[in-house]
């Protein structure tokens, strides 16, 4: 514990863990002026700059690797992220955050959250970045209604998610773009929030990912695109919504954020998922009441051994299990990695035994939320069940109305593994078939 003094105009940049607690003066922090008696703090691995807005006296608690530091605030983003913040009416707005990864979206999506809360208003937040959910768990997008003043959205306590299969956007766009419009409603219908914010993920380069952003735009009814500009990566982006959108507002990056790498995302990822997770317990589960929605094992046709030893023949693949929807057929077999095979009309997709082990998958209500990550861990063929390793505290058993294949393999100490995209290609293979509910 250390007092610290700052004077008017000067600037503390924070990094987590980090405690204050303003004794005397005031100090600005992502859109809220703290007085004497309040205090915030900062999470680990993050860094947040405050402002002091007059001679104050602090009282400072640092955690491991945790720093204050005053810095020159030049070239802050400060004054300039609230000055632009404060000329948008958030009331009945849905406002959008978009940018490039690690150039403040987060934070910005903060800010937004606590204006709303300084002027009384009930704020949703979405989270639509499956990568690095702060509300819900990584996989999901997730919304929160935020009544207090926050510094970090992990604060939030997470109301709704809905498990979108992977945190790589691009193979998965519709459907993320389905989850955060039926987030937007859900909020507004449901919770009756007076504005709506929604944190994005940071794909926002490639061709795609400005169509992506484009469709959100349109789908989820925003009126408001904040655009966070780093160099050159969003001129396209910005290019399109000029057409797009009435309300486009550009903020700078800040000049010193805390990158983080591929590895860190990973692990940070990995982190998510065993704190979900853990500690856990293996719930066994009949698939042919709650059916896998996106591939509905034990309710086609089941081959006997007759027909599985002709298909074996032809395809000269050891086979264990054949189920046939139309004109697509699933069969485990021996095979190294998945294949479609054809055989007269019918397309034979063919997974390797163990296939399901490790796979994430999520237990879902009956308008699809997220009720439960779980783990795959076993399919019984026999007997039509599944043994999906799911947090301990789960008592919402009664809710599971069907189960979701994730499209990501980890391994017992829930690292990521593999990113199992044929669950994409079985999945176009049977909707071909008409057979997959929506
Ligand atoms: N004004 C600032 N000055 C320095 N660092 C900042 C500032 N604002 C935020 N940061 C830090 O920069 C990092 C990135 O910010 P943030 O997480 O808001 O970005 P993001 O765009 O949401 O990133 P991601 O792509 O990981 O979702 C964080 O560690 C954050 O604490
Ligand atoms: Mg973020």
């Amino acid at each position: 514990m250390e007092i610290q003094s700052v004077g008017p105009n000067e600037f503390l940049s924070i990094d987590g863990p980090a405690s204050i607690r303003i004794i005397d003066g005031k100090l600005y922090v992502l859109g809220v002026e703290y007085g004497p008696g309040n205090s915030f703090t900062v999470m680990r691995g993050r860094r947040i700059i405050a402002k002091s807005l007059s001679e104050s006296k602090i009282d400072v608690v640092l955690g491991p690797e945790g720093k204050i530091e005053k810095i020159d605030g030049t070239n802050e983003v400060i004054d300039a992220w609230d000055n632009a913040l404060s000329t948008i009416q958030l009331r009945n707005s849905i406002i959008a955050v978009l940018g490039a990864m690690d150039v403040g979206k987060t934070t910005v999506t903060t800010i937004l959250v606590n204006k709303g809360v300084k002027e009384g208003l009930k704020v949703g937040v979405i989270d639509g970045d499956p990568g690095q959910n702060d509300v819900g768990p990584p996989t999901t997008v997730s919304a929160s209604v935020a009544t207090n003043f926050i510094t970090h959205l992990t604060q939030l306590r997470n109301l709704r998610s809905i498990f979108v299969k992977t945190t790589s956007i691009e193979y998965v766009w519709d459907y993320v773009l389905n989850a955060i419009s039926k987030l937007v409603n859900e909020l507004k219908y449901n919770y009756n929030v007076d504005t709506i914010v929604i944190n994005t993920d940071g794909w926002v380069s490639e061709p795609d990912a400005v169509k992506f952003k484009l469709e959100m735009i349109r789908r989820a009814n925003i009126s408001h695109a904040i655009v966070i500009r780093r160099g050159d990566e969003v001129n396209e982006l910005l290019k399109e919504l000029t057409n797009a959108i009435k309300n486009t507002i550009i903020l700078p990056s800040p000049p010193n954020a805390r990158i983080r790498d591929r590895d860190d995302r990973k692990i940070r990822r990995e982190m998510g998922y065993s704190k979900y997770l853990m500690p856990s317990r293996e719930l066994s589960i009949s698939l042919r009441e709650k059916p896998i929605v996106n591939l509905p094992l034990f309710n086609g046709l089941r081959y006997d051994s007759y027909i599985t030893k002709l298909i074996q023949r032809s395809l000269n693949i050891s086979i264990h299990y054949v189920e046939q929807w139309g004109g697509v057929a699933v069969a485990i077999g021996n095979v190294k990695e998945f294949q479609v095979k054809n055989l007269g009309d019918v397309s034979i997709a063919i997974l390797p035994i163990n296939w399901e082990r490790g796979l994430l998958v999520a237990l879902e209500d009956k308008n699809n939320y997220l009720l439960s990550l779980g783990v795959l861990q076993k399919i019984y063929y026999n007997t039509g069940k599944a043994v999906i390793s799911i947090p301990k505290s789960f008592n919402n058993e009664d809710l599971v109305d069907h189960i979701r294949l994730g499209m990501i393999r980890v391994n017992d100490n829930y690292e990521e593994v593999e990113k199992t995209l044929y669950i994409n290609k079985i999945e176009s293979l049977l909707s071909s078939q008409n057979i997959l509910r929506r």
